[in-house]
């Protein structure tokens, strides 16, 4: 199976990398090939979405690769800290430039959708600062519901995992170490 790993931490040492490489090494010891895409490193630099006609906007080279990364993955998998509930702003950038039109979903004569990434699953794995249920009870924060329906149903994709590792600006030392290790489990569970 191809998967492809969409991190968004600018720091080396963030949490993110760390479930990343944890879910990208259990998925490469089954056999699995993996991606891995840290939005924050210059490879991936990218101007923020902009235009004036939004059909005459230009794919760059860093957007097409973005689009054939996604055509080539059978799952995809976002790693993100939540930032104001949501996620940091290079992911939306990454979605504005990667759920794309023609690529991702199309219009039919009747203006139905046509998903064309049917097929494909997700999963999403984030950490935050505060109490991670907010992000598991319905209607209480949407992060689950814009990942899931705004963004990901939309193509085909199914959103088959969501883990919310909370607390992480609450705990300290031994406690946060232990917290960090016992989500790790479940991401490696997650790839089993
Ligand atoms: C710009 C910004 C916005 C944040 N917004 C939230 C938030 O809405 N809810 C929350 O629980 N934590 C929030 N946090 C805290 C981060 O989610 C938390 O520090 C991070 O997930 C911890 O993981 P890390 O140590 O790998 O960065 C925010 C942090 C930053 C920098």
């Amino acid at each position: 199976m191809n998967i492809l790993i969409i991190t968004a931490h600018p720091s080396s040492k963030g949490d993110t990398h760390t479930i990343a490489k944890t879910y990208a090494d259990a998925k490469r010891a089954k056999g699995d090939t993996v991606e891995l895409v840290d939005l924050y490193s210059p490879q991936y630099k990218v101007d923020l979405f902009a235009f004036e006609n939004i059909r005459e906007f230009p794919i760059s080279p860093i957007q097409k690769k973005f689009h054939e990364q996604m055509t080539w993955a059978h799952e995809v998998v976002f790693v993100h800290p939540v930032w104001w509930s949501s996620v940091p702003a290079v992911m939306k950038n990454w979605i504005d430039l990667t759920i794309w039109p023609r690529v991702a979903y199309k219009y039919t004569p009747t203006g139905a959708v046509e998903k064309l990434w049917l097929g494909k699953s997700a999963k999403v794995f984030v950490t935050c600062g505060g109490p991670a249920w907010h992000y598991y009870v319905p209607f209480v924060l949407p992060l689950r519901n814009f990942w899931q329906i705004a963004v990901l149903w939309f193509c085909g994709i199914d959103l088959v995992d969501f883990k919310v590792c909370g607390n992480l600006d609450v705990y300290k030392d031994e406690k946060r170490t232990k917290h960090l290790e016992k989500f790790m489990k479940k991401i490696k569970e997650s790839a089993e």
